[in-house]
């Protein structure tokens, strides 16, 4: 039996995916690149905004195709928009044969089995949380770890929360574990995913209760694991605690990914951010005065409901002022459910939105290169990832600070090397590599 897995949205559902993979190949399912040649044709879905839907749509429209042609062949939807369907999905959708929500990637085997007896559309959106199964990790040295699952904010925009539910973390112990199963299985660099990983925690019952500075210190304390990432954290829960894990700790990296999504007060509040402006860029100093030379990186969403040409360009002046190292920029999207799309006016029109998409895109490139431009002449620890994308003849990696570096060397995939930066993008650096890392590089004091 062979698969074909298409994978939309976020590192949350990257990572799904790969557990995804571990269920099917673990049931003798190996992995087909065609769709035209798969017996089952499996997506995992985001609908975070209109566009993610209708890039979905086209891709399920295909495997109608597919389907029409090989009727034998299982159409299977899984993930968040799956969620946000539900049944219907069969009724809108009747070549689909199995659908279900994004904590059900357990059930996968269960329905894919249960679906080629019944044929009747088998279907699954109210599992619990299933962080520990088999994973076919798509790098071997760098690993995603799941340590909460829901979201508990209420972000007015915002459809995560419905389609993926209350948050629900995973006990310290289990997530030690899999850290250091993974360590020994050769990983050196690890990324804890949670919608609002720094909120970790509390939902967990007292004898086990954790912080996610504690977690993050003890995930930094694993032997073998040389860089610790997250994301994303929510700024309201970026406490001290945090900050001083992130600066203590040597293997946890000097970048962050920290979702702004305006930089108007007036905004925030109509967003249910619960931060103005001021406290942002506050938290911004404190980052900066704890950790030196950080990256930052931002998520902003242009055109919410009442974004006025004043609110726009208090964003404009946020990018600015916290020269972030890039930024997701987003137009607002209404989202069936959520509190903005049901109860305030989509007012902003279309090209005013694309019109001031344009210039957040223009401040945000320039910033970035600027940036990016401070790392010219110095050398710096870079993970190989493996062969450039644009010149296989050179080797691509990353900064502790999360910026890609195209550079000659040797290394392999894995190691931890000096590059000497010689030139700059916005998005991207270049050099060549230094000789071997001292060996205080390697093992962080
Ligand atoms: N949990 C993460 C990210 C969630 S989705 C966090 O809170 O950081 C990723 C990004 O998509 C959000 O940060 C936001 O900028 C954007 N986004 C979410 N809903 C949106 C909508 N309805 N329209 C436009 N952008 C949206
Ligand atoms: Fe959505 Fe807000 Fe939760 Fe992020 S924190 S997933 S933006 S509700
Ligand atoms: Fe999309 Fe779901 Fe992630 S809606 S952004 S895949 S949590």
């Amino acid at each position: 039996m062979r698969y074909h897995l298409t994978t939309f949205g976020c590192q949350m559902n990257e990572h799904d995916s790969e557990r995804m993979r571990g269920v099917l190949e673990d049931l003798g399912y190996s992995r087909v690149d065609a769709r035209d040649e798969a017996d089952l044709i499996l997506f995992n879905t985001c609908t975070i905004r209109g566009s993610a839907d209708e890039r979905f749509l086209g891709n399920l429209g295909d495997a109608k195709r597919v389907k029409r042609e090989r009727p034998d062949a299982l159409v299977a939807v899984g993930g968040c928009w799956a969620q946000s369907m539900k049944e219907q999905v069969f009724r809108e959708f009747p070549f689909v044969d199995i659908a279900f929500g994004p904590s059900e990637v357990a059930r996968l085997g269960e329905l894919v089995a249960r679906e080629r007896i019944d044929a009747v559309g088998a279907f699954s959106f109210d599992g619990a949380f299933s962080g520990s199964l088999p994973a076919r990790r798509e790098r071997a040295h760098q690993a995603w770890v799941q340590i909460s699952v829901g979201c508990n904010c209420v972000c007015a925009y915002c459809i995560v929360p419905s389609v993926r539910g209350r948050e629900r973390s995973r006990p310290l112990a289990d997530v030690v574990g899999e850290v250091r199963a993974l360590a020994a299985d050769g990983v050196v660099e690890v990324t804890l995913l949670g919608q609002n990983v720094n909120s970790y925690g509390r939902d967990l019952p007292r004898e086990e209760r954790a912080t996610f500075a504690e977690l993050l210190r003890a995930v930094a304390g694993v032997e073998g694991i040389a860089r610790v990432r997250y994301t994303s954290p929510h700024p309201k829960d970026m406490k001290a605690d945090v900050i001083a894990a992130m600066a203590e700790c040597p293997e946890v990296c000097e970048h962050l990914h920290l979702p702004a999504q305006s930089g108007s007060t007036r905004i925030l509040k109509a967003m249910r951010r619960t931060y103005s402006r001021e406290r942002y860029l506050d938290l911004v100093a404190r980052l900066r005065g704890a950790i030196p030379d950080l990256s930052l990186t931002t998520d902003l969403i242009v055109g919410f409901p009442g974004e006025t040409e004043a609110d726009f360009e208090d964003t404009l002046r946020l990018v600015e002022e916290c020269r972030y190292d890039g930024a997701y920029t987003f137009l607002y999207s209404p989202r069936p459910g959520t509190e903005a799309a049901e109860r305030l006016p989509d007012d902003v029109p279309a090209e005013v939105k694309r019109e001031r998409i344009g210039r957040l895109v223009e401040v945000v490139q320039r910033t970035a290169a600027e940036r990016a431009a401070r790392f010219v002449g110095t050398t710096g620890e870079v993970l190989v990832e493996g062969p450039s994308r644009t010149d296989p003849s050179k080797l691509r990696g990353r900064l502790r600070q999360n910026i890609t570096v195209n550079f000659t060397g040797t290394a392999a995939p894995g190691s931890l090397v000096r590059v000497a930066i010689e030139g700059a993008t916005s998005t991207t650096l270049s050099g060549r590599q230094a000789g071997a890392p001292a060996p205080a590089d390697l093992v962080p004091a």
